[in-house]
């Protein structure tokens, strides 16, 4: 089987979002890469196109204009099909608002993204759990998201990103509303993420991320 290098090109990235007088561009003419085993830093205050661009690169929403080449693959011409393969199995994301379920524990929540690719219940259970006891979280296997703290909830957000293995994993603002000792533990495990094979991105206004990063990409101003 041939593994392909997680390199991202990123060239001359414009998105226009909305219509009319909520017409914007957060994006505009944007350009880095990021290579494969790396951490990529982007940086940037609110409202600057973080989300926006977490999204393009996930195949959540389609550029106005440029291109996306991530693992030798052109994302502006990849087809539905692909662009589904692209979600399924490439990119593994973290949303700045965790998005768990709250009606699943935190390994039920962990198993999702498996259960959909069609791994067996038992598997994904197993699979779900290791992670999470891997993360410090092994007393907090069967507890919902409301009964979790922020950071253990931004833990199992982390572990549902990652559980299927992605080449490329996808964080936006993972250290929001945390406290210094939990972005710590958080700041650990994403760079315990970063393999050959993978590369992670995180998306954030706060300094203390950067200091992580192997590479930054600041969209505007410095953070
Ligand atoms: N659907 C939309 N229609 C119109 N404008 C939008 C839409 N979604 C986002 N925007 C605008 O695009 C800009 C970038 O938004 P985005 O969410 O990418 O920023 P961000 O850097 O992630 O901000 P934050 O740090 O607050 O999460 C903002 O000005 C926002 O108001
Ligand atoms: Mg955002």
């Amino acid at each position: 089987m041939v593994t392909r290098r997680a390199d991202l090109s990123v060239s001359g990235l414009t998105v226009d979002l909305g219509s009319g007088p909520s017409r914007a561009r957060p994006l505009e003419n944007l350009s880095f890469t990021g290579g494969d085993g790396r951490l990529v830093v982007v940086c940037a205050p609110s409202g600057r196109g973080k989300t926006t661009l977490l999204s393009v690169l996930a195949g959540l929403l389609i550029p106005t204009q440029g291109s996306i080449n991530f693992a030798g693959r052109e994302l502006a011409l990849s087809s539905r099909r692909e662009m589904l393969q692209h979600r399924r199995h490439c990119v593994g994301l973290v949303f700045q608002s965790f998005n768990l379920i709250a009606s699943l524990d935190a390994v039920e929540n962990v198993m999702a993204p498996l259960l959909m690719t069609g791994v067996r219940q038992s598997v994904a259970r197993r699979r779900a759990a290791e992670l999470l006891s891997g993360m410090g979280l092994d007393h907090r296997l069967h507890h919902r998201p409301g009964s979790l703290s922020g950071g253990e909830q931004q833990r199992v957000a982390i572990a549902r990103g990652v559980v299927g293995d992605p080449p490329l994993f996808l964080a936006d603002e993972p250290t929001a509303h945390l406290d210094q000792a939990q972005v710590g533990a958080v700041l650990t495990l994403l760079r315990s993420l970063v393999r050959p094979g993978r590369l992670v991105l995180v998306a954030t206004h706060d300094a203390r991320v950067v200091q992580v990063a192997d590479d930054v990409v600041d969209l505007t101003a410095p953070c």
